[in-house]
């Protein structure tokens, strides 16, 4: 549903969905206690007033809290969804209805309309961008060199964004600050591993409803995402196997106590494959041909280009809907492979994206890392930012706070310990 025909202020899929994404918005709220501490701050503060903004980002119940913290913090926010397949309708429809934030996605919106969202974006002519993936970033780069002299900067919630901007940076052409969310302790210790590790069987066993126990699992990387997918499926009872690229993280997953082989090895013996390395194409035709009869293969990295579906559609015979989300390729050998939600985020596709508990702290990262771009707007030299420590130490204790958990401090004496360096044996 488009509100004109001329400029729509929104394109999402059905405005009558706006009852039900304000209950599961409320649902998720209870389990984000820092980003409502932070957001009753900004409605009284109002630093981004005058402040032009645009999010990237899959369009979940948590997504919604972030964006009533922007707005409530004076900002004209206008949201865009990061993946075709991770917008939650109800939650677009009732950001529209009950909070007036334009939003920009359908689930299951095609490549086209995805492009053409972060046009609309773009002409929002945003001082702040924040991004999920890059793409908006990427494409006020590419296409709007004008519009760069109102930008503030911009913030970056994920792995495979950050790649590209440093990319961005070793070409020369990042000429403003980016802050680099995904490497805050608060944000990938927490989301990257456990939000991914939990989020993705959730969407496995959504798509699928396969017993895990006892199933041969290869986990394709062992960067954060990786360690957490493979700790919660050896936690559900799975004989999980790891394949890496790099030396140091193959010698972890080891120590972790996973096998870990190279793909060509791993491939026979897999019931389901996950993928989270962030690369291309790292399961191929060469591994498809040798795996059994009924191997699921499903992908929680941000792209869907981890799993090589074009070369596998091109040799099935049949390609069926078996479930939601779930495909059969039907091979000429008479065997087939399952897909699950077309080799995008699972995670998302088919179950709801990471739980709200951990999102409270990545986009607590998110609405501070805005607020300091705005406090040091000019101050900041071009390039990647690291969230600075007292944010993210701040995010940690509201955290513990809320779940009423305290800590030790260091005495005195241990201070004066720890900042000498004449005290030996
Ligand atoms: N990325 C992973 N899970 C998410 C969620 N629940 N909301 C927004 N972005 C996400």
């Amino acid at each position: 549903m488009t509100a004109t025909l001329t400029k729509p202020k929104y394109e999402i899929k059905d405005i009558a969905l706006a009852a039900k994404g304000k209950q599961r918005i409320e649902w998720a709220g209870r389990e984000m206690p820092v980003l409502r501490q932070i957001q009753e701050r900004f409605a009284k503060e109002k630093p981004f007033a005058g402040i032009r903004l645009v999010a990237c980002s899959h369009i979940t119940t948590e997504t919604a809290h972030l964006a009533i913290a922007l707005k409530n913090g004076g900002a004209d926010a206008l949201l865009i969804a990061s993946n075709p397949l991770s917008t939650q309708d109800d939650v677009a429809a009732c950001l529209v209805a009950d909070y007036d934030i334009p939003v920009f996605a359908i689930k299951g919106e095609d490549n086209e309309t995805y492009g053409r969202h972060v046009q609309i974006a773009l002409d929002h002519r945003p001082n702040i961008i924040i991004d999920d993936g890059s793409d908006v970033t990427a494409t006020i780069v590419k296409e709007r060199q004008d519009q760069l002299k109102d930008l503030i900067g911009t913030t970056e919630e994920t792995t495979t964004g950050i790649v590209r901007l440093l990319a961005m940076f070793k070409d020369g052409v990042l000429s403003f600050p980016a802050m680099n969310v995904n490497d805050a302790d608060t944000k990938h210790f927490f989301d990257n591993r456990y939000g991914t590790g939990q989020s993705t069987l959730d969407g496995i066993i959504r798509a699928t409803n396969v017993l895990l126990a006892g199933k041969n699992i290869v986990v394709v990387g062992y960067g954060w995402c990786g360690k957490g997918a493979a700790m919660r499926a050896k936690g559900m009872g799975a004989n999980v196997i790891v394949t890496e690229v790099d030396p140091t993280r193959a010698i972890e997953a080891v120590m972790d106590g996973f096998r870990v082989m190279p793909m060509a090895q791993a491939a026979p013996q897999a019931d389901l494959f996950i993928t989270v390395t962030g690369n291309k194409h790292v399961i191929r035709p060469e591994h498809f041909d040798v795996m059994k009869d009924g191997a699921i293969v499903c992908n929680s990295g941000h792209f869907d280009i981890e799993i090589d579906l074009k070369s596998l559609g091109a040799k099935a015979t049949e390609v069926k809907d078996v479930r939601p989300f779930t495909q059969e390729y039907k091979m000429p050998s008479g065997k087939s492979v399952v897909v699950l939600g077309e080799g995008r985020l699972i995670n998302l596709a088919a179950a709801e994206g990471h739980p709200s508990a951990v999102m409270d702290m990545s986009f607590a990262n998110q609405a501070l890392a805005c607020e300091y771009l705005v406090k040091n707007k000019g101050k900041l030299k071009p390039g990647l930012h690291s969230i600075p420590e007292e944010i993210d130490k701040e995010i940690a204790s509201l955290k513990l706070q809320a779940m009423g958990i305290a800590i030790d401090t260091l005495t005195p004496e241990q201070v004066e310990y720890m900042n000498s360096w004449t005290m030996g044996t």
